[in-house]
């Protein structure tokens, strides 16, 4: 026994509607001027008009900084923090997916403290204090609202993180009916991407791997396993999308106490340098990372594989063989590209590629098998 901590966001609220009752979710927690954060399509979809109206009539003032990106880069982030200072912001509200909520974080982080940016990349380097934080996925993926990570694309291309339980918001807003709307395409990538969460989680070599962590991610699989097909296919089942919202925070939970590994780290440069979207990233290289895993322990995914896919049954031999080979199946019909050539991304990219994925040692030590630079390429070229 080494021991473990587990730290989590202190208030989650689950409930279709509460993003419309923003306010009463809030209470005074946030102060009086709030800066919401999210991206132009969540604002020109109205998505957020219904939170907005809350806080307007609950006498809260907000201004809406609505410029986020994917892959939200260093300037788009340090233009955020500029609004919320003009603005004199006592809180800020993450409204959208992962690239809305991480900026929100770090804005949170800026405005409340005066440490530099540059002293805050990296594991336990943001100190604090931020500013008080709520953050609405509007997005079933990221778990990013019980994540204490953020990531920010830098100069050349480089996916920077910051991870710090400073950064881990006050309040979690779930309200499932804000996803009913998303596309096919997204909820495959991102529901994807919750489950690479769960299965890293599970199976990381982080010193801090708990059994409160391997609880969730198990739950996690099984709320993401047997929905995402279903929110793929019927998108306004709001069973299913509320289910799929759980699973992404119960695997968000988990990996922010037992962090991600290997698919993580070599997923980043497909987002970074191609501009990706961080669910197909991960799925483009998931079971390449998973076979590379299971060369050196076999039944490495045992445990895990009939919690995300029932048929493959409790017991018996190949399980690992077999729970890849339902995620690769999964991804086909849920109609993600299998390859990364089918993504666009030239061949001659793979060792660029290869050699940004060891910037992640962050991520990489977390692996259940080392992984070198010429593991990563290896693992590029299976996987395009
Ligand atoms: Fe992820």
């Amino acid at each position: 026994m080494t021991g473990f901590q587990f730290n989590t966001t202190k208030s989650l609220i689950c409930r279709p509607g509460s993003a419309a009752d923003l306010a009463n979710s809030l209470g005074q927690a946030l102060g009086g001027r709030l800066l919401v954060v999210t991206d132009p399509g969540i604002r020109s979809l109205g998505l957020m008009d219904a939170a907005l109206a809350s806080l307007s009539a609950a006498g809260l003032e907000a201004h809406v900084f609505d410029r986020v990106e994917a892959d939200p880069s260093r300037s788009t982030l340090m233009a955020a923090v500029t609004a919320g200072h003009d603005f004199g912001a006592t809180g800020v509200i993450g409204f959208g997916g992962g690239s809305s909520l991480d900026v929100a974080k770090l804005a949170a982080l800026l405005l409340g403290s005066d440490q530099p940016l540059d002293e805050a990349w990296g594991v336990g380097n943001a100190k604090g204090p931020r500013l008080p934080l709520a953050l609405v996925p509007t997005t079933a993926g990221t778990g990013s609202e019980v994540t204490p990570v953020s990531i920010i694309t830098v100069e050349g291309d480089e996916k920077r993180g910051v991870s710090s339980p400073v950064i881990l918001p006050d309040i979690a807003v779930l309200d499932a009916d804000l996803t009913l709307g998303l596309p096919p395409a997204i909820t495959a990538a991102t529901g994807v991407d919750a489950m690479v969460h769960a299965i890293e989680a599970f199976t990381s070599r982080s010193p801090n791997n708990n059994p409160l962590s391997r609880m969730l991610a198990r739950e996690a699989l099984r709320l993401l396993g047997a929905n995402i097909e279903t929110v793929c296919k019927d998108g306004k089942n709001r069973q299913a999308r509320e289910a799929m919202l759980l699973g992404s925070m119960l695997a968000g939970q988990a990996f922010a106490n037992s962090p991600v590994a290997a698919v993580h780290a070599l997923a980043y440069p497909v987002g970074g340098i191609f501009h990706i979207p961080h669910g197909l990233s991960n799925a483009l290289v998931l079971p390449h990372v998973l076979r590379f895993n299971a060369q050196v322990e076999p039944g490495l995914y045992d445990e895990i594989a009939a919690d995300a896919f029932p048929a493959l049954g409790e017991t018996g031999q190949g399980r690992t063989t077999a729970f890849i080979d339902a995620l690769v199946d999964l991804s086909a019909r849920l109609g993600l590209p299998p390859r990364l050539r089918d993504a666009g991304i030239p061949e001659d990219a793979l060792p660029r590629m290869a050699a940004d994925a060891m910037k992640q040692q962050r991520l990489l030590v977390n692996n259940p098998r080392p992984v070198s630079e010429a593991d990563a390429l290896d693992i590029y070229r299976a996987a395009w």
